[in-house]
Order: C-alpha cells, then structure tokens, then sequence
C-alpha cells in the first residue's frame, strides 16, 4: 500500500521544500494543496480518514505548512476536529518549518548543557520559527525574551503563546540595531530568527558582552542575522562564545523533518507538533 502525505499549506503557492522533504522522508506520493484554510480543509481531511481500512490507515498522513502560523493552527484544529473515533491520520504540523528549525537550533543550544535560569532573546521572534524557539527555549528553562520592530506585532506573538502554551514571553519593541543591542544586555543566550536576509546585531555588539555565553542564527540567506556568526559553525568558540549558524544546525533540521515524516507512516494518530518534534530532535542531536 502506497504511503500517502497530503501536504496542506495556507498559502497560495504550497511549499516546494516540504514537498521534497515529503518525499525524502519516505512517502510515496506526496500531494500539495494552497491555500489550505479552516474553513476548506474538512472535505479533504475526509478523503483521507475514511478511505482505508484501519490497519492500513497508517499509510495516509497529513502535513501543515504555509507561512501564516494563526491560519496553521486554526487548520490543525479544524483537521483535529474531523478525527473521530478510530478515523484518524497522523499529522506533522510545521509552518514555515517552525517547529523542525526551532527545535534544531534549541536542541543544540541545549546540548550537553543547561540553559535553566540563563536570560534568552529571540531576535525578530514574531515570526514561526521564533515563536515556536521562544516555547522551546522556556521548556527548557530559560527566562525568554523576544523582540519585533512594532510593539503590537511582537506582543501579538507573546500572546499567543501565553494562550497556546500558558508560557509568559516579554515583549520588546526593537526596531533598530540600538535597541536590540540594549535587549541583549544581560543575556547569556542570543536566537536571531528574523526574516531571511536581515541583519539584526552587529559582530562589534556582542562581542565583548561579558555574559552572553550561545549565539545562534537561523538566517540562511546572506547577509548574516548575526553578524560574526558564521553559516556553518556549529558550536564554534568566537570572542569566547559558542556560535552556531543556519547550516550549522540545518543539517539536524532537515534530518529531524525526514525523520518525523517516517515516523507519521507508523502510526495512524500521531500529532508532532512543537513538543513532540523537539523531543525527537533531542534524541538525534549531536
Ligand atoms: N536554518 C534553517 O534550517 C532554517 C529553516 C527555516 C527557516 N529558516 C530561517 O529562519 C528565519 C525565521 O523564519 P520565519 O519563517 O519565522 O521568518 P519570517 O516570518 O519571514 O520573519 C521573522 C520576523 O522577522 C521580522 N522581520 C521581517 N522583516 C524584517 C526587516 N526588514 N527587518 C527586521 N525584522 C524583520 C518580522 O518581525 P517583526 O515584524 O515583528 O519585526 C518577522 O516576524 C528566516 O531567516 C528563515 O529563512 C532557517
């Protein structure tokens, strides 16, 4: 029986990379829909719970992407709700690839260390990947900041994490260089998961702090999010700080995304979300 994924992406155009890694990761055909919303998606969440029989229902498995997270999440319950009884499939929820990036970059933050009680910032947090690093990060015990240009988009994300995950996050309006470089006073840990391409600190303001112990970007397209960080270091001593950057950890990202689409093929009622994929990056990091 072929193994089926139905990727569904809230946006127009659904993502070429986790159709790829659909297929990477082990199915056999790998079906993509745009434009995939709340409202559209119950017909074919019921193509794909009611066409097999239940011990084959492990062979058809859903994927959320798309890069609108309040449109994923209202997807993912609206797919949750049509789950009745046994008619179920597995499901990977991962917009923009929010949950695989984050938990890549928390688990090797994480490594072989404790980040309990240590301050974190999550640069241009707002955003999936951001968002789902700060959760992470709290999980693990650290004291989580994140900021944004505009104080109501950024609050907007806290927000939604304090609802989600009943996680308190602090805000921070930081439009400029300047106030990054004052939300990172203090700081042991530095995330930047801004917008591909936007420089958010320079090298010349973390440099010499005397407390920030990681640095990491997830920023793959040049130029760097943090400048001095390199694309692929990976636990690199730099101004006596351990670097990692967007390749660093991409490689367990994408490890970790293929694994997780194998996993969905093994059960018919697995949801891997912001927990669950951490856990698993946990077991394959380092
Ligand atoms: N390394 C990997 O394996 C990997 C995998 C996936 C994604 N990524 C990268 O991870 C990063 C985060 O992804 P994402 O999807 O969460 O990003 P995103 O939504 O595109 O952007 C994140 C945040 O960046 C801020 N931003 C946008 N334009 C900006 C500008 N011109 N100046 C300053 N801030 C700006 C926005 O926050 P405000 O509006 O609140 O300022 C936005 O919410 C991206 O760089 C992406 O390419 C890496």
């Amino acid at each position: 029986m072929k193994k089926l994924l139905y990727q569904f992406d809230t946006d127009a155009l659904p993502s070429v990379f986790d159709n790829v890694v659909g297929y990477d990761g082990g199915a056999d055909q790998v079906s993509p829909y745009g434009g995939v919303n709340a409202r559209n998606v119950g017909g074919l969440v019921e193509g794909a719970i009611f066409t097999r029989g239940l011990k084959d229902k492990k062979n058809t498995a859903i994927f959320i992407g798309g890069g609108n997270m309040v449109e994923g999440e209202a997807v993912l319950s609206a797919v949750r709700k049509k789950f009745f009884a046994k008619f179920r499939v597995s499901v990977m929820f991962d917009c923009n690839g929010s949950n695989t990036t984050a938990s890549a970059a928390v688990a090797w933050l994480a490594h072989g260390r404790s980040l309990a009680g240590k301050r974190a910032v999550v640069l241009g947090g707002s955003g999936p990947v951001g968002q789902r690093a700060a959760v992470l990060l709290a999980r693990e015990g650290a004291i989580v900041a994140v900021t944004g240009r505009k104080r109501e988009v950024v609050q907007a994300a806290c927000d939604s994490i304090l609802s989600r995950y009943g996680i308190a996050v602090r805000a921070i309006e930081a439009p400029t260089h300047i106030e990054r470089g004052a939300a990172i006073e203090g700081a042991q840990i530095v995330l930047a998961t801004g917008a591909a391409g936007v420089t958010l600190l320079n090298e010349k303001q973390w440099q010499d702090s005397a407390v920030l112990e990681l640095l990491a970007d997830a920023n793959a397209s040049p130029p760097a999010g943090i400048e001095g960080v390199g694309q692929s270091d990976r636990g690199l001593l730099k101004h006596g700080k351990i670097l990692f950057g967007s390749l660093g950890f991409g490689a367990l990202k994408l490890a970790l995304h293929r694994a997780c689409v194998a996993r969905l093929f093994e059960q018919n009622d697995l949801l891997l979300d912001a927990e669950e994929i951490y856990a698993i990056a946990k077991t394959m990091v380092g």
